[in-house]
């Protein structure tokens, strides 16, 4: 309808700019006013087709018709009365849930907090508690969150870490197997990145001292990296063997989004604790820590919890998204999204040297940009198609360690032919660059 962004968005941009602090960035300044059916709408009556659903939070689709419900009866109910106060009965339903649903038959407790960086905190808390050790290993490329525990255990220091240090102790980084870019390349990969990663927690700090090996089976922010086919098996059996616990950070991969309810069920990979949060509730706040009976009941009464932590707003959408995403069959359509797209960009990377590679599984996918003819990372190329883009009406994420990735998330719910609509864009966009 206008020009993106439109008038109002402009207007409603400058009084963002004079009231919240240039810290909190914007992707894409539309403001909205209506989201649903994998579009997004804005203040200017422009439609955007939705290709990030909030940062792979609405899986289920934006306002979904059961969380609405849901949501809408809770909050004429009651809106709040702290679950370690006085308790209800709808968290201890997501926590049963999450005990049934997630990888492993063993015995779990689930508890809820507000963000995936809250989970990872309180998982990393846990592993420590329970195993009376410090250190925790995380890899390259990994993304955690941004307080400070979290923001340590990220690898990025543009724009997560700079200048925001001293950062926490006992935090060490292991190499990841990202088969694009590992040295003695991809077939190798796997193997020799599981054979570094231990070999400095034996060498440098002793299997012994390790409390936790924390890692996100799909890196999300890192740029969408699927680690090389036996890589998390080989770690997470070095954990099981030298009682390390195996802490899977499945905040973005979770809920389906990759084609299976859980990214670690691809490879049969059972974790000892798993975090969750995004898609988790369909964008009201809520995150989860699921982990081993034995490792959870060890802490004290009081020692977890927090005042909003499975608000029961928040407890509502959740079921109503666990009850979408079984109803609509989204583990199979999130795969038939994986099954679009990923052939057609395929294609695209025959046509244009600037795509280096193209990874993902289900509606988790990406293309990494680069200098044609090599694999030298291409930011410039990003910002470009990402303007197009945009400037088409096709709402596109950035990822990447090398600030070089083009992320896809559409909604699992997103109709065939708006996927179709976007992929046309998009390649118009690179088309034209
Ligand atoms: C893998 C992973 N862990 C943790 C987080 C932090 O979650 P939140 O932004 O809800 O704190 C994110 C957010 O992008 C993430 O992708």
């Amino acid at each position: 309808m206008t020009a993106i962004p439109g008038p109002k968005s402009q207007e409603l941009l400058a009084r963002k700019q004079a009231a919240v602090p240039p810290g909190i960035g914007v992707t894409l300044p539309v403001f909205v006013t209506r989201a649903g059916g994998g579009v997004v709408q804005d203040a200017d009556g422009n439609s955007l087709i939705d290709f990030g659903s909030g940062i792979a939070v609405t899986n289920v689709g934006n306002a979904a018709p059961k969380v609405v419900e849901r949501v809408q009866k809770q909050v004429a109910d009651f809106t709040h009365t702290c679950f370690m106060i006085t308790p209800y009965e709808s968290y201890v339903r997501v926590c049963e849930k999450l005990n049934e649903l997630t990888p492993g038959d063993h015995e779990k407790r689930t508890f809820l907090v507000n963000s995936g960086a809250e989970a990872v905190e309180n998982a990393v808390k846990i592993a420590r508690h329970a195993t009376g050790r410090q250190a925790v290993v995380v890899f390259e490329h990994g993304y955690h969150g941004r307080t400070l525990l979290t923001m340590t255990l990220t690898a990025k220091n543009m724009p997560y870490k700079h200048r925001f240090g001293p950062f926490a102790p006992e935090v060490y980084r292991a190499p990841l197997a990202y088969p694009f870019r590992w040295p003695g390349g991809p077939d190798n990969c796997a193997e020799e990145a599981a054979a570094q990663a231990i070999d400095m927690i034996s060498k440098q700090l002793g299997a012994e001292n390790v409390a936790a090996v924390v890692l996100e089976p799909i890196a999300g922010e890192g740029g969408f990296i699927v680690p090389a086919r036996g890589f998390l098996p080989r770690i997470a059996e070095f954990c099981r063997a030298n009682g390390i616990v195996f802490v899977a950070d499945e905040v973005q991969t979770g809920f389906a989004r990759t084609g299976t309810l859980f990214a670690c069920e691809d490879e049969g990979v059972v974790p000892d604790i798993i975090t969750t949060a995004k898609g988790i509730a369909g964008g009201l706040p809520l995150a989860a820590v699921t982990g081993r009976a034995e490792l959870m009941d060890e802490v004290h009464v009081g020692g977890l919890g927090g005042t909003f932590g499975g608000n029961p707003l928040a407890c509502e959408a959740a079921l109503g998204v666990l009850e979408t995403i079984e109803e609509e069959d989204l583990v199979a359509r999130a795969r038939r999204i994986g099954d679009i797209m990923l052939p057609r960009l395929r294609a695209l990377q025959e046509r244009f040297g600037v795509i280096g590679d193209v990874r993902g599984r289900g509606a988790m996918i990406a293309i990494e940009l680069v200098e044609p003819g090599t694999k030298e990372p291409n930011p410039a190329a990003l910002q470009e198609i990402v303007r197009r883009c945009h400037a088409e009406g096709l709402l596109v994420l950035t990822a990447g360690t090398y600030g070089n990735v083009l992320r896809f998330l559409p909604p699992l719910v997103i109709p065939e032919h708006l996927l179709e609509e976007g992929l046309g864009i998009l390649e118009k966009a690179i088309a034209a660059l």
